[in-house]
């Protein structure tokens, strides 16, 4: 056997388990250091009761005949798609149906999945800095920026992290609203340059909104089905992991509208969501049953009134942590509509250097903003996804210490 050479062009590890190797080197040459991890995006609020209830009810299913059920529908159970289609689109005036839904066991499987469905050749375009994910998928399916099939496009702060629109005809571009790393939320008139540049070009958005239940300014787009146009050349990737703490769970689902067509190298048009249908059918088996109940139990009334709560929670963590940071003097954009806080030094020094700082001096871990690409250099990435007990602690060591 041949190893895949295309992984000889990754970095030796994925961002965040080098941190978490970093980490805990740093713990066991230090045991006694009460560390705060505001690194990997990983929540702290337990699961809500309505949406724990449903998994117990779920899971007796399973005890009796009657109820049992073994493999599900690969792109999920219908109560669960029409509840997303219900919730998530129609009662916001935006029109996507059930059938056009994809259940999966998260967004991250399922963006780096949909490399699947790409010819090799296609120029696929990525912001810098971005989730890994999309860079580190494509670096695996044979795109660099060496062999040009990989574009980075720069979305640092002298755009104020908004992506700009490229010099270039790219057939795939990855964006990310609210965004990961930054926390910049695009506009609708940002997002709508991208649908008219993909509608113009024939290119396909991947559009990733895990963050979109954060978005509190009203008149920003939550989802990119909301600008005219984006049916035909958006795919869109959400996930239950942020919104409602299921990132141990796992649950996530993939919007692919039926108007999404494309063509083969022959010249044949297809839809594209036939083809993810066909790779899902053909190597997914389908999210759990018992989750999917837990999923949808995050749309009933008291869900969304209760995960409301727990967002707000998370954003106030943020907003305590931009602020520290802000004292301080470094630099953070103020509109929190994120669950990440991303902080340029304004003294220069490096990512990896501000990460040792912060984990020597704070007993603070962070994500090195250069993890997320070149352009991050210098900058640090916090999440608000701890408790604020510890939000509030690492307030004060950062105002104490630095
Ligand atoms: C992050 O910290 O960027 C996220 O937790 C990663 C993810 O959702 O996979």
């Amino acid at each position: 056997m041949i190893a895949n050479s295309n992984f000889q062009a990754l970095s030796e590890n994925y961002l965040f388990a080098e941190v978490g190797r970093r980490v805990k080197d740093y713990r066991l040459q230090h045991p006694e250091a009460d560390i705060i991890r505001m690194d990997i995006g990983d929540v702290t609020l337990p699961i809500i009761p309505p949406v724990v209830e449903a998994m117990q009810r779920a899971a007796t299913e399973m005890a009796h005949s009657k109820t049992f059920r073994g493999y599900g529908p690969e792109q999920g159970y219908d109560f669960l798609r029409s509840a997303i289609a219900a919730y998530d689109y129609v009662s916001r005036g935006v029109d996507i149906r059930e059938d056009e839904i994809f259940v999966s066991d998260g967004a991250k499987s399922d963006i780096a999945n949909l490399t699947d469905l790409f010819a090799p050749g296609n120029k696929v375009g990525i912001t810098n800095p971005v989730y890994p994910v999309y860079r580190d998928s494509n670096i695996m399916a044979g795109r660099t920026e060496e062999n040009g099939l990989l574009t980075l496009i720069e979305c640092d702060a002298t755009s104020g992290y908004r992506p700009l629109l490229p010099g270039k005809e790219l057939d795939i571009i990855y964006l990310c609203s609210p965004n990961n790393p930054t926390g910049n939320t695009m506009t609708a008139a940002e997002l709508k340059e991208w649908v008219d540049y993909a509608l113009t070009n024939d290119s396909l958005i991947v559009y990733d909104s895990a963050y979109e239940a954060f978005i509190r300014d009203s008149d920003l787009p939550r989802s990119i089905y909301e600008i005219e146009g984006a049916r035909k050349v958006a795919i869109e990737v959400r996930s239950f992991s942020k919104t409602a703490g299921f990132t141990g769970l796992r649950c996530g689902y993939t919007v692919v509208p039926k108007e999404l067509k494309v063509k083969y190298a022959d010249g044949t048009e297809v839809e594209l969501r036939k083809l993810w249908l066909r790779r899902q059918t053909t190597k997914f088996n389908g999210a759990s049953y018992v989750i999917q109940r837990g999923a949808e139990a995050v749309y009933s009334p008291e869900g969304r009134e209760l995960i409301r709560k727990n967002i707000n929670y998370y954003l106030n963590n943020a907003q305590i942590l931009g602020s520290a940071f802000r004292k301080m003097g470094f630099q953070t954009l103020e509109r929190v509509n994120s669950p990440y806080i991303w902080i340029k030094d304004t003294e220069g020094r490096t990512s990896w250097v501000l990460f040792d700082l912060l984990l020597s001096k704070c007993h603070l871990s962070v994500t090195p903003g250069v993890g997320f690409g070149s352009a991050g250099e210098g900058c640090i990435r916090l999440t608000g996804f701890n408790t604020l007990e510890n939000t509030l602690t690492a307030a004060e060591r950062l105002e104490k210490t630095l």
